[in-house]
C-alpha cells in the first residue's frame, strides 16, 4: 500500500507534523479520475455529481452516510475484464467484495460468473437468478450444509481446500448420487507484496494445499480416484491489492508445472486453471494499478509459453476479480460533524459513520483519499484526519489527507474507492446502523441495499 514519505512542502499556515502523507493536490477541488468512478464530476455550482445526480440531493433523499455506487462504471469494468480475457477464459466476480441481488443481476446480464464463499453469498446469488452452473463455491471450512446445498443446486464447481474436504465432498456427492466438478486450491509459495492479512499464497496460512512437499500432487492423486468427483482444474489465489504482475506469473508457472506432473503421472490433462483475484486498485492517486488487459496479456503469455514447453494444450483460464470490479465504482458520502483543530498537529474531522462502514483503515492500515463534495472551496489546504463517531481512537477513515481549511459542520465529504470490502465488512459496532447502497445511473438513483433501522437491530435482540 503506497505511501509517499513527505509532502511537497507545507502549504498550511501551521508547520506540518511528523507523518506520512501525500502532498496536497494543486487544486483541492479537482477530482482525480484515478480514484473516482467514471461518471463523477463537479457541476457549475461546484457540487459533485455522479450518474447525473448531485450529492446534496442524494444526501437529502437517502441520508448519510451512504455508499453511492455508479452502475455504469460497474458494468464497464465487467466488460473490460471480459474483453481482456476473451472467449477462451472465464471471469468470476468475487462476491465477498460486495454482493447484493442487483449486483448479481448486473453480473448475469454482462456475462460474468460468480464466486461465493458462504451459504449466505450462495443464497443471494441464487435468489437473484444466477444460474447455479455459473457459480463457484470457495472456503477453507465449508459446512456440510453449504456443500450439500451447493451440490443440490448444481453449482459449476466446488474448490477443494483440504484433504479432509476432499473426502467430505466426495462422500456428500456419493450420498446425493451426483458427480461434482471440483478444482483443487493450491498454495504456490509466492510472497505477495501486500498486507500480511490479505496475502494467501505463502505456505504458512490456512488456505489451500501446498505444492511444496508434493502435497498438492497427492491431493490430485486422491481426487482422481474418487468416482463422484470430476477434477477439472487447479486453483490459486495469491492475495489481494497486488500491483505487481510477477506474483501472478510465478503462480501461473507453478500451476502449469503441476498440470504437467499430473499429465506425466496419470496421463490426464486437466482442462482448467484458475488464477484467482487480487488485482489492486487506486485508493489514492499515488497507487498505480495494472489494467485488466495487462494482466490478461501477461497471464495468457506465460500460460501459453509454459504449456507449449510442457507439451500441454492450453487450459481454459479463469480469474476472480472482486475489488478491481466493484472497488472503484463507489464512494462513501458522509456529513461533517465536529471539526477539531489540534494546534501543531492536524484537524480531526468527524463524520457520521466510521469504522462500522469502513474497517479497512483500522484493520489493514489502508489509505484512502477524500474530498469536499457539497461545494467548491478556495480556502487553502488543511491537514486533516477523517475519523468516525465510534468509541475508539483507532476509528479512522482517512489517516492523513488535505481538505479545505474552511471545512465546516454540515459540509458533505466523500471517500472514493469504497465499493469493495466496506459494506461487505460493515458492522453494527456501537449499534451503528449500516448505511444503504444507492445505485445511480442516467440521472436515477435506486436503493439496492437499504439503510438499517433501529427496528432491524431490535428484531434480532429477542429480549
Ligand atoms: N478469489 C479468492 C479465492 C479470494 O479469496 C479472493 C479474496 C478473491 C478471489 C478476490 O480478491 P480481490 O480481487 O477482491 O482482491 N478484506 C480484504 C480483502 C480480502 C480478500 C479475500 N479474498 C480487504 O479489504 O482488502
Amino acid at each position: 500500500m503506497s505511501r509517499s514519505a513527505h509532502p511537497a512542502g507545507p502549504r498550511h499556515a501551521d508547520v506540518l507534523p511528523e507523518g506520512h502523507y501525500t502532498p496536497p493536490p494543486a487544486d483541492l477541488n479537482a477530482l482525480d479520475p484515478r480514484v473516482w468512478s467514471r461518471t463523477v464530476s463537479r457541476d457549475a455550482d461546484g457540487v459533485v455529481t455522479v450518474g447525473g445526480l448531485d450529492v446534496k440531493q442524494l444526501a437529502d433523499d437517502f441520508g448519510t452516510p451512504a455508499y453511492i455506487l455508479d452502475e455504469d462504471d460497474f458494468r464497464a469494468r465487467c466488460r473490460a475484464w471480459l474483453g481482456a480475457f476473451g472467449e477462451g477464459a472465464d471471469v468470476f466476480y468475487a462476491g465477498k467484495a460486495f454482493l447484493s441481488r442487483a449486483v448479481v443481476r448486473w453480473l448475469h446480464e454482462e456475462g460474468v460468473n460468480l464466486d461465493v464463499c458462504s451459504g449466505g453469498e450462495l443464497a443471494t446469488a441464487l435468489a437473484a437468478g444466477m444460474p447455479a452452473e455459473r457459480i463457484a463455491l470457495h472456503g477453507n471450512n465449508k459446512s456440510t450444509e453449504e456443500i450439500e446445498r451447493a451440490m443440490r443446486e448444481g453449482v459449476g464447481r466446488i474448490v477443494l481446500d483440504s484433504f479432509q474436504e476432499i473426502a467430505r465432498v466426495a462422500h456428500i456427492a456419493e450420498r446425493l448420487g451426483t458427480r461434482q466438478r471440483v478444482q483443487i486450491r493450491v498454495t504456490v509459495g509466492v510472497e505477495a507484496h501486500t498486507h500480511e492479512f490479505i496475502a494467501t499464497a505463502h505456505e504458512d496460512q490456512k488456505f489451500g494445499i501446498p505444492l511444496a512437499g508434493g502435497q498438492a500432487a497427492e491431493a490430485v492423486r486422491r481426487v482422481l480416484k474418487l468416482e463422484h468427483l470430476e477434477l477439472v482444474g487447479i486453483h490459486s489465489h495469491i492475495g489481494s491489492q497486488i500491483f505487481d504482475t510477477s506474483g501472478f506469473e510465478v503462480a501461473a508457472h507453478r500451476v502449469v508445472g503441476l498440470l504437467k506432473q499430473v499429465r506425466d503421472e496419470h496421463g490426464v490433462e486437466l482442462p482448467e486453471i484458475d488464477l484467482g483475484g487480487g488485482l489492486g486498485i487506486a485508493y489514492t492517486p499515488e497507487d498505480d494499478p495494472r489494467e485488466p488487459h495487462e494482466i490478461a496479456e501477461s497471464l495468457g503469455e506465460i500460460v501459453t509459453r509454459e504449456c507449449a514447453s510442457a507439451g500441454l494444450a492450453v487450459p481454459r483460464i479463469s480469474v476472480e476479480p472482486g475489488r478491481a470490479i466493484v472497488g472503484p465504482t463507489a464512494f462513501t458520502l458522509y456529513e461533517v460533524g465536529t471539526v477539531k483543530p489540534l494546534h501543531g498537529l492536524r484537524t480531526y474531522v468527524s463524520v457520521d459513520g466510521g469504522m462500522s462502514d469502513n474497517i479497512r483503515t483500522a484493520l489493514y492500515d489502508a489509505e484512502y483519499s477524500v474530498a469536499l463534495v457539497s461545494r467548491r472551496s478556495d480556502a487553502g489546504p488543511m491537514l486533516a484526519r477523517v475519523v468516525g463517531k465510534h468509541c475508539e481512537s483507532g476509528d479512522i477513515v482517512v489517516r492523513d489527507a488535505f481538505l479545505p481549511a474552511d471545512l465546516a459542520p454540515g459540509d458533505l465529504i466523500a471517500v472514493p474507492a469504497t465499493g469493495a470490502y466496506c459494506r461487505s465488512m460493515a458492522s453494527n459496532y456501537n449499534h451503528a446502523l449500516r448505511p444503504p447502497v444507492v445505485a445511480v445511473k442516467d440521472g436515477e438513483a435506486r436503493v439496492i441495499v437499504r439503510r438499517e433501522t433501529e427496528e432491524d437491530l431490535l428484531r434480532l435482540d429477542v429480549g
